[in-house]
């Protein structure tokens, strides 16, 4: 059937449309009264789970309330919502710039890091993705910024920590960290003092769940400060409880400047984001003009379902609950991993986490129908040969364990499992 709207990142008549009817805790349902157990999280949003009617109830209360907003409007769920989120960031962070997802939260930082700096540069890698509008897709590494090149000037790409197929041909044993010190080499390398901000995600998801090494955040950090550069932490996909904490750069003890997230801060339910921004930034803007703004800022019954939303996650210590089954999920995976004939690289942390493998394009294709037939939901990216797996934070023990199970038959019958294997 041909519809009447676009399909994104897709060339229309390959698109097979998934009709989703609702869903509950980690499954989501279909038209055709399919039950499938969603250990993607949809599009990595879902960190309530489906079906979460406490907050809907919350969207619902706030549109009978005060369904409309403007730029220097004040209404309660906008502030309570802001004092959460610089909760969430811990110390030194001061002030919340909303937004309507995670692209435009990066547009907007790195506008405040344009304003702020008075500098035009910013470093991010090749292996990463931060959002489709032209700026955040310049700062993209991967495929979609190619795609619509040239895009924003003075955007510089490096290189990534991929431990697996180190870019600098080390190994993680006896590196000396080369990725993160090639940062400070390029910031010298651009002019000393011309780079405005860094932006990196704490783990790079799409792009294959890149876990750094642990002095990778620290030496960044070190870099930008020593060069007067500030820090970015796109934490739109690893934000709220994703990695097992509520930002993913908190493993790391790091404080960077600005904090980008969206998807997780709402789990979907309605469209939002928000950049929050450190005191020594926003400090700033007490005198300068602040040349950031959107008609749907702080929109009220956005506001509303991230309120609710990070109460239920308080509320069903579902942090904890990721941080608690990450190792789960590795133990999983390793076992698949040991299954299969070709060779496989896993990496994760918290509910976030990688099957790498190299496998032709019939494989992969074999791999979608496989899951398919099982009703599981999942990151099958035969072009970047991952399989990613971010189930709702509420999963239980159970349907993870036998949801990666399943996958795994799913795996060896389309790469072929390894002879005399456990099956
Ligand atoms: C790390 C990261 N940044 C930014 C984005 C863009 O977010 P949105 O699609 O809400 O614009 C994404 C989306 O997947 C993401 O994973």
């Amino acid at each position: 059937m041909d519809h009447p709207f676009f399909f994104t990142w897709s060339a229309q008549s390959s698109v097979k449309p998934v009709e989703l009817t609702g869903g509950e805790g980690a499954w989501f349902t279909t038209a055709d009264g399919a039950r499938w157990l969603d250990l993607g999280s949809l599009s990595y949003q879902v960190n309530a789970g489906h079906g979460r009617k406490r907050i809907v109830e919350a969207i619902k209360r706030q549109a009978d309330q005060l369904c409309l907003s403007t730029a220097h409007a004040v209404f309660p769920a906008k502030v309570e919502l802001a004092e959460r989120l610089l909760r969430l960031a811990g110390p030194g962070f001061s002030k919340v710039f909303f937004t309507l997802g995670g692209a435009e939260s990066n547009e907007n930082a790195l506008k405040i890091a344009r304003l702020v700096t008075g500098r035009f540069k910013l470093i991010s890698r090749y292996r990463s993705y931060h959002g489709a509008s032209m700026g955040a897709l310049s700062l993209t590494g991967d495929w979609r910024r190619t795609l619509v090149e040239p895009g924003l000037a003075g955007v510089v790409h490096v290189h990534d920590c991929y431990c697996d197929r180190c870019p600098f041909g080390q190994r993680v044993e006896s590196c000396a960290r080369e990725c993160a010190s090639h940062i400070a080499t390029t910031m010298k390398l651009e002019g000393a003092r011309s780079v405005a901000a860094v932006i990196i995600e704490p783990v790079p998801g799409a792009n294959g769940v890149l876990v750094p090494p642990p002095e990778y955040w620290p030496m960044v950090r070190a870099a930008c400060d020593a060069e007067g550069a500030l820090l970015i932490a796109d934490e739109v996909l690893t934000g709220f409880g994703r990695t097992g904490k509520a930002f993913g750069h908190q493993h790391w003890n790091v404080t960077p400047d600005l904090i980008t997230c969206a998807k997780g801060l709402t789990s979907g339910y309605q469209p939002l984001g928000a950049v929050i921004v450190h005191d020594r930034v926003a400090r700033h803007f007490d005198d300068n003009l602040l040349a950031c703004g959107l008609t749907y800022y702080a929109h009220p019954t956005a506001c509303a379902a991230g309120v609710e939303t990070l109460k239920l996650y308080d509320d069903e210590g579902l942090f904890d609950n990721a941080a608690r089954l990450g190792p789960v999920l590795r133990r999983e995976l390793d076992a698949v991993a040991a299954r299969l004939e070709v060779k496989t690289f896993v990496r994760g942390l918290g509910l976030l986490a990688a099957l790498e493998l190299e496998a032709p394009p019939p494989a992969w294709t074999r791999l979608g129908a496989e899951l398919a037939a099982r009703k599981l939901s999942l990151h099958d990216d035969g072009k970047r040969g991952t399989c990613i797996f971010a189930p709702p934070l509420c999963i239980t023990e159970d349907e993870l364990v036998r949801g990666v199970r399943g996958f795994g038959d799913a795996a060896v019958a389309a790469f072929g499992g390894r002879a005399g294997g456990a099956s």
